[in-house]
């Protein structure tokens, strides 16, 4: 594998699984395969499951890691061709690309959407200067429009949890004060897509994601009747895509925080969420806290996700 940013990256499913479980028996089963190989994290935002886990994942595989915070330390970044570089920002990404290669065997790219602009957001612009001019394979540690390590986790995570061949999965909006990226939903429906589960999208009117995520899943407005008979419940608040309301807050609408009235209609779903989560806003403390929310073995199937994607890469390796 030379780079994973999307599902289609992982090819088969159920090999990818398995592989997950394999590894989750023992994680440290391929640890001579990182000897002498250096991981590079790059992070132009925050995180703590990702950074942590992604790191574990690396030592479970005996590599070294070098976690570069390009907020903290390093020379501001300018991203963009052909501007006259006279501001704040004294080095340029197409130099500092290639440099960062050199010091490393594999790299890991944290890089949010910005909201400035569509077009650069979804043209994935940093991302693929990483994979364009660094010369190594690259990965995805959460992308403007994805977040492929999540969705793994998550999609191991329902393979563990669910109780029927074929679950019925709702990817519900729920309210949050700032505009988020459409990262986690999207990429979550892209990995729902590419199973043979029963999903559906739930979410109000000006919050379509773009429709090259939503695909052939069912998309439902109204929440309650979303929620009928689901066994997971995945939460997660995203500012709209659509229009001139590219990442703008359309509402708080606190009805769509997810509770108990929701879960009760369930079929005693699960429920997940890719966290950090703003409690009461997204879920409420009762639901987060019960027997049925599986956010924490969620989390920790990261390290799981993380590890199959650094153990393929440097299988290709020479
Ligand atoms: N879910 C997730 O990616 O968490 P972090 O933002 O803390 O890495």
């Amino acid at each position: 594998m030379k780079q994973f940013t999307c599902v289609q990256d992982i090819g088969d499913l159920k090999s990818a699984l398995a592989e997950a479980f394999e590894i989750k028996k023992n994680r440290f089963k391929f640890v001579e395969l990182g000897r002498n190989k250096t991981l590079m994290m790059i992070f132009f935002n925050s995180s703590l499951r990702t950074r942590l886990s992604t790191q574990k994942a690396a030592t479970n595989l005996g590599m070294n890691v070098i976690v570069l915070d390009i907020n903290q330390g390093a020379w501001k970044l300018e991203t963009e061709r052909g501007v006259i570089m006279d501001g704040d920002k004294p080095e340029h990404l197409l130099e500092a690309i290639p440099v960062m290669g050199c010091y490393c065997d594999i790299i890991g790219i944290r890089s949010f959407a910005r909201f400035e602009s569509k077009e650069f957001d979804y043209q994935e612009t940093i991302l693929n200067q990483f994979i364009q001019y660094s010369g190594k394979p690259v990965f995805s540690m959460e992308a403007a429009t994805r977040h492929p390590l999540q969705s793994f986790a998550d999609l191991i995570t329902i393979e563990e949890y669910k109780k029927t061949p074929r679950p019925k999965v709702v990817l519900t909006w729920a309210p949050h004060p700032r505009p988020l990226p459409q990262a986690v939903p999207n990429s979550f429906a892209e990995w729902m897509n590419a199973t043979d589960y029963d999903f559906l999208i739930t979410h109000p009117e000006g919050y379509e994601l773009d429709p090259q995520f939503v695909d052939n899943a069912k998309v439902e407005y109204d929440q309650m009747k979303a929620f009928e008979g689901a066994d997971f419940i995945y939460a997660k608040s995203w500012a709209a895509y659509t229009g001139d309301n590219y990442g703008r807050v359309l509402s708080t609408d606190r009805n769509w925080t997810v509770s108990k009235r929701q879960m009760d209609v369930t079929n005693n779903a699960f429920f997940m969420h890719c966290l950090p989560v703003r409690r009461n806003m997204i879920v409420t403390d009762d639901v987060i806290e019960s027997p049925q929310s599986i956010v924490i073995p969620e989390a920790a199937n990261r390290e799981i996700s993380a590890t199959v994607v650094l153990k393929r890469m440097l299988e290709q390796i020479p």
